[in-house]
C-alpha cells in the first residue's frame, strides 16, 4: 500500500511506515508547496496521505483520492483539512496533539520576551555598530514581573503559556468558550474574563486558539481599539485570527507598542508594513520546530497511519 508524505520529515518518526508500506516523500525542493491539483497526483492512488498545514485537503482533494484511508495531520491545528467531508467519505483524520505543546508554549514566550525587551533593535544596534558606551536611555524595554497576560485560547498550548508567564511573576487572565477545571486555574491562577475585558486590561496578548469560524479576525480593528497602546500581541496560533491590515494600521498609528508573530494570514506572504516596523519580531512558523517535537510528531503521524491501515480497533490520535 502507498503511503504519500507531502514533507520531507525526522527519519526516526517514519520507521514504522517504511517497514511495512511503499513511502513515498514528497516537497523536498525548498519552497515547493502543493495544491490541490498536485495533492491529488501524489495521493490518487495512496491508502494513506501524511500532510502539513499548507497542503489544501478539501473534498475535492478527497473525493479524487478513491483508495485513501487516512489523512494523518503532521501538526496540531487541522483547519487545512475538510474534517466534515473526510467524514462523510469515510476517511479517517488524525492529527499530533500534545507533544509540541512545550515547545510551541516556549517559542511564544521567546517571542514575548524578545518584543517585550526589543531584541530585534538591540541586535541591529550592535550589528550597526552603534554600541559606543552602555547607554541609559536607550533600547528601554517592558518589565514582565506585575504584568498582565491576557491568554486567548486555554487549551493545552494556552495553559503552558500560563505556566510560563506564572514563573515570570505575571498575572494571567483567558478568554476560552468553557472555564477550565477549577483545579488547573488555581494552579495557574489564572482568571477567566470576557473578551473585551482581557483585550482592554492585558499588557501583553498571546493567542492560541485555533482557527475556525468563530475565531478568524477575532483580532481586528475594533478589538485593536480595545487594547491599550502600551500592549503587546504574540500569535503563535493561526495567522488569520488577525485582521493582519488592522493590525500594521494599529501599529503605525501607536494604537499598539509591538507584535511578536510566527504565523500569517496569507502565510507564507507577509504583510510589507510587518517588514520594517521595528518592534515586530517575525519567524517563519516554528512553534513546534524542535528536534523532539516534530520527531514525535512524524512518529504519531505513522501510528495513526499503521493503526487504520492495519484495520486495528483504536486509532490513536483521530480527529474524526
Ligand atoms: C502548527 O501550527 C500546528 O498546528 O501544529
Amino acid at each position: 500500500m502507498k503511503v504519500a508524505v507531502t514533507r520531507p520529515l525526522p527519519d526516526a518518526g517514519l520507521q514504522l511506515l517504511r517497514d511495512h508500506y511503499d513511502v513515498h516523500i514528497y516537497g523536498a525542493q525548498p519552497g515547493s508547496r502543493f495544491d490541490e491539483a498536485g495533492l491529488i497526483d501524489v495521493a490518487h492512488d495512496a491508502a494513506a496521505l501524511l500532510t502539513v498545514l499548507s497542503d489544501p485537503v478539501t473534498e475535492h482533494v478527497l473525493a479524487s483520492c478513491p483508495s485513501l484511508k487516512v489523512v494523518a495531520q503532521f501538526a496540531v491545528g487541522y483547519d487545512n483539512i475538510d474534517v466534515a467531508a473526510a467524514h462523510r467519505l469515510g476517511i479517517v483524520v488524525t492529527n499530533t496533539p500534545g507533544v509540541l505543546t512545550d515547545a510551541t508554549a516556549d517559542f511564544a514566550f521567546a517571542l514575548l520576551l524578545a518584543v517585550a525587551r526589543r531584541l530585534r533593535e538591540a541586535d541591529r544596534y550592535v550589528r550597526d555598530g552603534r554600541f559606543q558606551r552602555w547607554e541609559t536611555m536607550e533600547l528601554l524595554g517592558m518589565e514582565l514581573a506585575g504584568k498582565t497576560l491576557g491568554i486567548v485560547g486555554m487549551g493545552r498550548i494556552g495553559q503552558a503559556m500560563a505556566r510560563r508567564a506564572l514563573g515570570f511573576g505575571m498575572r494571567v487572565v483567558y478568554h476560552n468558550r468553557h472555564r477550565v477545571n477549577p483545579t488547573d486555574e488555581y494552579r495557574l491562577g489564572a482568571r477567566r474574563v470576557e473578551l473585551e475585558e482581557l483585550l482592554a486590561t492585558s499588557d501583553v496578548i498571546s493567542l492560541h486558539c485555533p482557527l475556525n469560524d468563530d475565531s478568524r479576525h477575532l483580532i481586528d480593528a475594533a478589538a485593536f481599539a480595545q487594547m491599550k497602546p502600551s500592549a503587546l500581541l504574540i500569535n503563535t496560533a493561526r495567522g488569520p485570527v488577525v485582521d493582519e491590515a488592522a493590525l500594521v494600521e494599529a501599529l503605525r498609528e501607536g494604537r499598539l507598542a509591538g507584535a511578536g508573530l510566527d504565523v500569517f494570514e496569507r502565510e507564507p506572504e507577509v504583510h510589507p508594513g510587518l517588514l520594517d516596523h521595528p518592534r515586530v519580531v517575525l519567524a517563519p512558523h516554528l512553534g513546534s520546530a524542535t528536534v523532539e517535537a516534530r520527531t514525535a510528531m512524524a512518529r504519531m503521524c505513522s501510528e495513526a497511519i499503521h493503526a487504520v491501515l492495519s484495520g486495528a480497533d483504536d486509532v490513536p490520535y483521530r480527529v474524526a
